[in-house]
């Protein structure tokens, strides 16, 4: 068996929402000590949905790949379910990660309670689970 899905290779390939999200009004960054990855996602929030999302990584492919499926993941969805996105989640839609690479798709589910954490700094509201 190969490595990597057929959906990790398609995602680091062809990342989707890739950049920055200029209206953004939730930002969360964050990296990983042991290998020097990092992380960042840019919100967009309307109505509790999260309207639009892009992200940034300056990291290994994994990396990529999960921060790409977790945006898709989250886009259009409401704040109530993207609170809940957990890096199994991310997993699972990229039909599996090596074990040594599962802390990738960690990073995908920790810059999103950061970016919900901002968020929650910015406006007051409750949002995280
Ligand atoms: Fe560090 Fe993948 S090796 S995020």
């Amino acid at each position: 068996m190969a490595l990597y899905s057929e959906k990790v290779m398609d995602h680091f390939r062809n990342p989707r929402n890739v950049g920055v999200l200029e209206d953004a009004n939730a930002v969360g960054e964050v990296g990983n000590a042991k290998c020097g990855d990092i992380m960042k996602m840019y919100l967009k929030i309307e109505d509790d949905v999260v309207q639009d999302v892009k992200f940034e990584t300056f990291g290994c492919g994994s990396a990529i790949a999960s921060s790409s499926m977790a945006t898709e993941l989250i886009k259009g969805k409401p704040l109530s379910e993207v609170s809940q996105l957990t890096n199994k989640a991310v997993t699972e839609a990229l039909d599996g990660l090596p074990a040594h690479k599962l802390h990738c798709s960690v990073l995908a589910e920790e810059a999103i309670q950061a970016a919900l954490q901002d968020y929650e700094t910015r406006t007051g509201k409750h949002v995280q689970a």
